[in-house]
């Protein structure tokens, strides 16, 4: 039997069923008019958003109303700093990036330090402050533009946070948190408040700026309890509701379950070295047979392989040459250790490339961070 599913900010376990997410949460599918609508206005439709990696949303419709209109709208999403990144992590970034690139936005990132801090019981403030520096690198390799784009260190930066973040704290009730998150009896003080400090940057650009600017966070839907509670006391506080836009987890190399960096040989830190990261691939979980006579014979089933999963998810952009793959495993023609083969070089390709550009940000850090 499978493990009954768990999706909250700090724990994700157990087969992820999106559409019951959906229904749970009470979010919206992203519809065809509104890819057709993404498709005109980026000219093309992203990777992510043709084979339903950012699934649902809340309001998506509306942020694309507001820039239509040409109205000021801004981008954010963020990251909790608890160790080194993997391609988990990147993947909503990627989409991200793309979305600055289309609509010209400015985005806050918001390093969790704080939360990291308050909820592992082995990690000190050094460690996560460290890991803020260390992920930011990540972030910047991934190519966001210095002049638009604002990583924050909740515990660095809690200067400008702490008045829009007390008067959050101050319309949610103890009630209300517990509801949303579950937090019970035993939990520190830091972790209750801690979905204040999150709610901040929702805001923070309508501040600087000066006037109400419509924002969309794009990130994975684990993170959706969040935004939940800051929609409902946005307008409150003289602000627009934050849309969000929610994507699904990338599954780790072993067999099911979401990219995690607690299982380390399953997932791919954008710090491995290349050979590392091929062995990994190497050894991942497939769709494959017992033997090769018997995948030659009855063909492997991609559908609940990882490997494939990796070349639908990041590492084959091209959909043709992805139903070619699809058609060439499921035919037996295709057997997992090429087809493994060719998915770790690409790996490899990608974090060489990766790593020269995360090497380069080190002496851009400052451009990124809020002042
Ligand atoms: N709490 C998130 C985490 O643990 C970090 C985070 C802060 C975040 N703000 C965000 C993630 C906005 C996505 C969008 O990963």
């Amino acid at each position: 039997m499978s493990e009954e599913m768990v999706v909250t900010p700090w724990k994700v376990s157990g087969e992820v069923n999106y559409e019951r997410l959906m229904e749970q949460f009470g979010t919206k599918p992203i519809t065809k008019p509104l890819l057709d609508r993404m498709r005109r206005i980026a000219g093309y439709l992203h990777l992510q958003l043709r084979r339903g990696i950012f699934f649902s949303h809340r309001d998506f419709d509306w942020w694309l109303d507001m820039y239509e209109a040409g109205q000021p709208v801004g981008l954010y999403t963020g990251r909790g700093p608890s160790g080194p990144c993997h391609l988990g992590h990147l993947l909503p970034w990627f989409f991200t990036k793309h979305l600055q690139d289309v609509f010209d936005a400015h985005l806050y990132f918001q390093m969790t330090d704080d939360e990291k801090y308050l909820i592992h019981p082995e990690l000190t403030l050094e460690d996560t402050v460290g890991y803020t520096y260390e992920n930011a690198l990540d972030l910047i390799a991934v190519g966001f533009d210095p002049e638009k784009t604002h990583i924050i260190s909740n515990v660095n930066h809690v200067h400008r946070l702490y008045r829009l973040a007390l008067q959050v704290a101050k319309h949610v009730t103890y009630s209300t948190v517990k509801a949303i998150f579950g937090f019970t009896d035993s939990d520190n003080i830091g972790i209750i408040w801690f979905p204040a400090m999150q709610a901040v940057p929702c805001f923070i650009q309508s501040i600087i700026e000066g006037h109400n600017v419509a924002v969309l966070i794009p990130a994975a839907i684990d993170q959706d309890p969040y935004w939940r509670m800051t929609r409902d006391i946005a307008e409150k506080l003289g602000f627009y509701k934050p849309a969000q836009i929610h994507a699904k987890f990338l599954p780790g190399l072993g067999r099911g379950g979401k990219m995690s960096a607690s299982m380390p040989e399953t997932a791919i830190f954008t710090i491995d070295p290349p050979e590392v990261a091929a062995r990994k691939i190497m050894n991942a979980y497939t769709g494959g047979r017992a033997t090769a006579e018997e995948q030659r014979r009855l063909g492997g089933d991609p559908s609940i392989c990882t490997v494939y999963a990796y070349y639908y998810y990041l590492f084959e952009e091209d959909d043709k040459r992805l139903r070619e793959l699809e058609h060439r495993c499921r035919s037996g023609e295709l057997l997992c250790g090429e087809c493994k083969a060719e998915l770790a070089e690409r790996v490899k390709r990608f974090l060489r490339d990766f790593q020269r550009r995360r090497e380069k940000a080190r002496n851009q850090l400052d451009r990124f961070f809020l002042e």
